[in-house]
């Protein structure tokens, strides 16, 4: 099967979670999702990054997003992993696992690459749409855990595309300027951003975040 491209639709999928048996579209509604693959239970990077997801929870429920991990071992297995996760990262887990022991989500997502590891995910995540359109995707190795504000970050910038119009240049921050996509004229850019806007060159207008 082909890799999934961004503006894929998102492919839908019952699977067993560690929150009860779930479909996917279903699941997410008119939200926007987070998939994301770690490599397997019980292993020290994984449960570092899925600590943090729970306490970015407020974080991800702010920005009207559903998270949810996968990994290829059983729903038993990681029953008794979240209780090491609750204990050592200091947090009680706020979302749903996926158990994809027969590895149907991981195959239709392409998050085993063999030639990284045969028998695992690598770290894959998948940011979808309110519309099941995937709006970005990142492939880490096993070896380096996810920074989960970045995608955070990444987020506040495809919602602020999708409401207002505008792109982030290179390292955005929240509140930081945004840039106007060319699709607006001019004319409709003056309607559009009250705030006023600098044309720098025809193809480069800043102007103020929006929403702030
Ligand atoms: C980890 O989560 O620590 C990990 C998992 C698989 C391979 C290497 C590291």
């Amino acid at each position: 099967m082909a890799a999934l491209r961004l503006g894929d639709t998102a492919p839908n999928f019952t699977a067993k979670t560690t929150e009860g048996e779930i479909m996917f579209h279903e699941w997410l509604g008119d939200k926007w999702g987070v998939l994301f693959s770690h490599p397997a239970d019980f292993t020290p990077v994984c449960t570092t990054e899925l600590g943090m997801v729970s306490k970015l929870k407020d974080e991800f429920d702010k920005r009207n997003v559903k998270v949810i991990g996968l990994s290829v071992d059983p729903l038993d297995s990681h029953m008794k992993w979240i209780n090491d996760i609750n204990e050592t990262q200091n947090t009680i887990m706020n979302f749903p696992m996926i158990a994809d022991d027969n590895r149907y989500v991981s195959s239709l997502y392409d998050m085993i690459h063999p030639n990284a590891d045969n028998s695992f995910t690598v770290r894959s995540v998948f940011v979808v749409g309110p519309d099941k359109k995937i709006k970005l995707t990142l492939t880490y190795p096993a070896s380096t855990g996810r920074d989960f504000f970045e995608i955070l970050r990444a987020i506040d910038s495809l919602q602020l595309t999708s409401n207002y119009s505008v792109a982030t240049p290179v390292n955005w921050k929240d509140g930081d300027d945004c840039i106007i996509v060319n699709s607006i004229s001019n004319e409709e850019a003056v309607k559009k951003f009250p705030k006023g806007f600098k044309e720098v060159k025809p193809y480069l207008r800043v102007t103020p975040q929006p929403n702030k």
